[in-house]
């Protein structure tokens, strides 16, 4: 098992290139499937959930090759409409075959996806969208099998108890690409990766309007073609290399990351005394002296990201006085609480309000990454603790940041990964 060892006390200095998003490729990929002829992608991150996402197209019948950030999918022999439990259970964002399945053969069949360490995680909506388009839906041995004769546009109103959802919103956008008529859906998620896969889809021929708002109106067409397409930044590995400038108090350029996307996170910087400056290159980032402790509501976009709760406690552990993160996304979105305070942290957890006590020394220990994003505020705390920090099970942390401690050690941090 690899892990990664980093020993705080570096101060980061330099310029970083962030790669594509993953959970905007992710979506675009599956949406190429729908196309008549072949799309070439560009600016893919090079992860392991990428690459099980291509496999998730193979098992499908289509070609996807996968090379040097960028993907070519030849949708011509996708004629299969099962995503196997095998690759569901190792992403959950296989479930995106769900609608392409449905928008291209009438017929989908996905194992279900079950809980993860982040929450519960159910795809009522995912079902509910593709009911009121005409799908019948059955669930059975553990898979979702759903069935239309024909898609048929609808208005479908699609938020949960938390608000919008991203996945809800990709399949339920995908199978109305080819309805009959117009669909509606209001409370749409506005998350940039689903603003990229409609723009994607659009250039393929979709007509979708709305994109970047709750409401997207999609009129079903016949025919898409694959097109060239280029996947926008990952906001999250922008932030995260954000916290790591700031935690260390170093000077950082985090070069292509679109500050449009991250908003939120800039403003909860600039309040907490990071100097952020938005440049033509991307976002540079100069930690200061006298950071102040912060208020964090995470909610859904523009609010603050979930994706970024754990690697924002993780600066705010070095920040005097009391900061309050709150998450409304994910009801078990804490477990890098546990690890953190292992290293020395002080933090307190009250349902969905984390009381982080900052300021405190933090010294290195061996800890245990949870999800992919913990794992990214492990490491995150390890650039500032005293000692070695040995961050374990990584492979969470290698679906989602390509090459980070490559780019860690250009900026200056001590950190390797360790076979
Ligand atoms: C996407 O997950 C992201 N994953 C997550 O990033 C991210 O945390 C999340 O959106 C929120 O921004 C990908 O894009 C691959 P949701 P998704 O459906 O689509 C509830 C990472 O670290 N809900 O928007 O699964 C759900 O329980 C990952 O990269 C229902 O109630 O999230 C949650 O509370 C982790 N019923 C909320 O909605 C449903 O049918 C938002 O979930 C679906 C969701």
């Amino acid at each position: 098992m690899q892990k990664i060892s980093v020993r705080g006390g570096k101060v980061l200095k330099g310029t970083v290139e962030i790669s594509g998003s993953k959970n905007a490729t992710l979506p675009v990929m599956t949406a190429a499937l729908l196309g008549e002829s072949p799309s070439h992608l560009k600016n893919i991150p090079y992860l392991n959930d990428i690459k099980t996402m291509a496999e998730v197209l193979r098992k499908l019948g289509s070609k996807a090759v996968l090379d040097d950030h960028e993907l070519k999918i030849d949708p011509a022999g996708f004629n299969k409409f099962e995503a196997p439990y095998d690759l569901v259970k190792t992403m959950r964002a296989s479930i995106y075959s769900l609608g392409a399945c449905l928008a291209r053969m009438g017929e989908a069949k996905v194992s279900l996806p079950g809980g993860c360490a982040i929450g519960a995680r159910p795809i009522d909506l995912h079902l509910k969208g593709v009911e009121q388009l005409g799908a019948k839906v059955t669930i059975e041995h553990g898979f979702v099998h759903a069935k239309a004769s024909k898609l048929k546009g609808a208005t479908i109103y699609l938020a949960g108890p938390h608000g919008p959802s991203v996945g809800a919103t990709v399949n339920v956008v995908l199978a109305a690409t080819a309805a009959e008529g117009t669909t509606v859906i209001e409370s749409a998620s506005s998350e940039p990766e689903v603003n990229d896969l409609v723009n994607f889809l659009n250039k393929m021929g979709a007509s979708i309007e709305g994109v970047g708002t709750s409401k997207l109106v999609i009129e079903g067409k016949k025919k898409l073609n694959g097109v060239e397409y280029s996947v926008i930044p990952d906001r999250v590995e922008a932030g995260t290399f954000m916290a790591a400038a700031a935690i260390t108090k170093g000077d950082v350029l985090v070069k292509d990351a679109n500050p449009g996307h991250l908003t939120a996170v800039i403003d909860k910087f600039r309040q907490i005394g990071v100097t952020v400056d938005v440049t033509k290159e991307g976002i540079r980032v100069k930690g200061g002296d006298n950071y102040k402790p912060a208020d964090v509501m995470i909610l859904p976009y523009p609010g603050f990201p979930t994706d970024m709760q754990a690697q924002i406690m993780a600066l705010l552990l070095t920040v005097p006085g009391n900061s309050i993160v709150t998450e409304t996304i994910w009801e078990n979105r804490f477990m890098h609480v546990f690890e953190m305070n292992r290293m020395g942290a002080d933090i307190t957890i009250d349902r969905s309000h984390a009381v982080v006590k900052g300021g405190g020394k933090l010294s290195g220990a061996p800890v245990m990454a949870s999800d992919l994003r913990a794992s990214a505020a492990l490491i995150l705390a390890g650039l500032v603790a005293e000692g070695e920090t040995l961050v374990q099970r990584i492979y969470h942390l290698d679906r989602g940041y390509e090459k980070i401690e490559e780019k860690l050690s250009k900026l200056g941090a001590d950190i390797k990964r360790i076979n």
